[in-house]
């Protein structure tokens, strides 16, 4: 017992100076959405607004090249209709080899990748980013919350305080969320900037969780499938553990007996 507490105190003595690198990005708030927790699932109305936002914002300058047009017809994704991504995938050229020129898309083919110079890709920034951390380097945080990266996208997208600076030519934006406070990306979201397709409310807040939600889901599309098969696999495992269980005293028995007649 000593040891262990022990063991406790060092970990927290020792990452009490890797929690500031770590941590040193503003305050994340954690957002209760759909799909946190052990049973949660992707909101398909939420998944497709996200998407509307990514295709007239986003993807004026990051690219999700590791995204293919036909999953956003998958079931606990976007679920759109065989027809409805071949029509939205033709929006879009992609180079052909073959042609060694440019075509349509087809739903076969991956979202293009980056237009804009030091954007970076988006098909796994929502899990390439941390939202949450510590208490004291432990992680229970995230055990608690998720990791958080869906969290840190809203919270990059919300928060430009509204300063600005020229450096070496460049010009940065005051972001409370990005680490060191100064973002090259311009406020890419303004209220009402878009119409939803089913009315929901475009503030910019909710157009920044309804694109990390599908961000999130374009990171790790068969999130729920992954729940699913640890929930099948912890009730298979606690069934096994009764049945071994019942087994040992089964074999025991004569034994036992014997004993106590003794
Ligand atoms: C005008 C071009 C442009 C648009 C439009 C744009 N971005 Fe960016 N974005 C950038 C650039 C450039 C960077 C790199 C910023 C940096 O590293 O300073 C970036 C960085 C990011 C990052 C990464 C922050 C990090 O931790 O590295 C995220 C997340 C992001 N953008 C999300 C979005 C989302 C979501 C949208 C749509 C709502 C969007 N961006 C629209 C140019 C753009």
């Amino acid at each position: 017992m000593k040891k262990i507490l022990l063991s406790i105190a060092v970990a927290f003595g020792l990452s009490g100076g890797a929690a500031y690198a770590a941590g040193d990005a503003g305050h994340i708030e954690n957002i209760p959405f759909s799909f946190d927790g052990p049973f949660g699932s992707f909101d398909q109305n939420q998944l497709q607004r996200g998407l509307q936002v990514y295709t007239e914002v986003c993807a004026a300058c990051h690219g999700l090249r590791q995204v293919a047009f036909r999953t956003l017809a998958d079931e606990g994704g976007p679920h759109y209709s065989e027809d409805q991504v071949k029509a939205y995938a033709a929006n879009y050229d992609v180079y052909d080899p073959e042609l060694d020129d440019t075509r349509p898309a087809v739903p076969a083919d991956k979202f293009p990748a980056n237009t804009a110079v030091g954007a970076p890709d988006l098909s796994l920034m929502a899990k390439a980013r941390a939202g949450f951390h510590g208490p004291s380097g432990l992680g229970i945080n995230q055990l608690l919350y998720g990791i958080g990266g869906p969290e840190y996208i809203v919270a990059i997208l919300t928060g430009y305080t509204g300063e600005e600076k020229t450096q070496a030519g460049v010009t940065l934006y005051e972001n409370t969320a990005f680490p060191g406070g100064w973002i090259s990306m311009a406020p890419p979201l303004a209220d009402e900037q878009l119409e939803y397709a089913d009315g929901h409310q475009n503030d910019v807040h909710h157009m920044s969780e309804d694109v990390a939600a599908f961000l999130m889901w374009a990171a790790e599309p068969k999130m729920m499938a992954r729940k699913w098969l640890g929930f099948v696999s912890l009730f298979f495992l606690g069934l096994l553990a009764v049945l071994l269980y019942l087994t040992n005293k089964k074999i025991w028995a004569p034994i036992k007996r014997k004993e106590k007649a003794a």
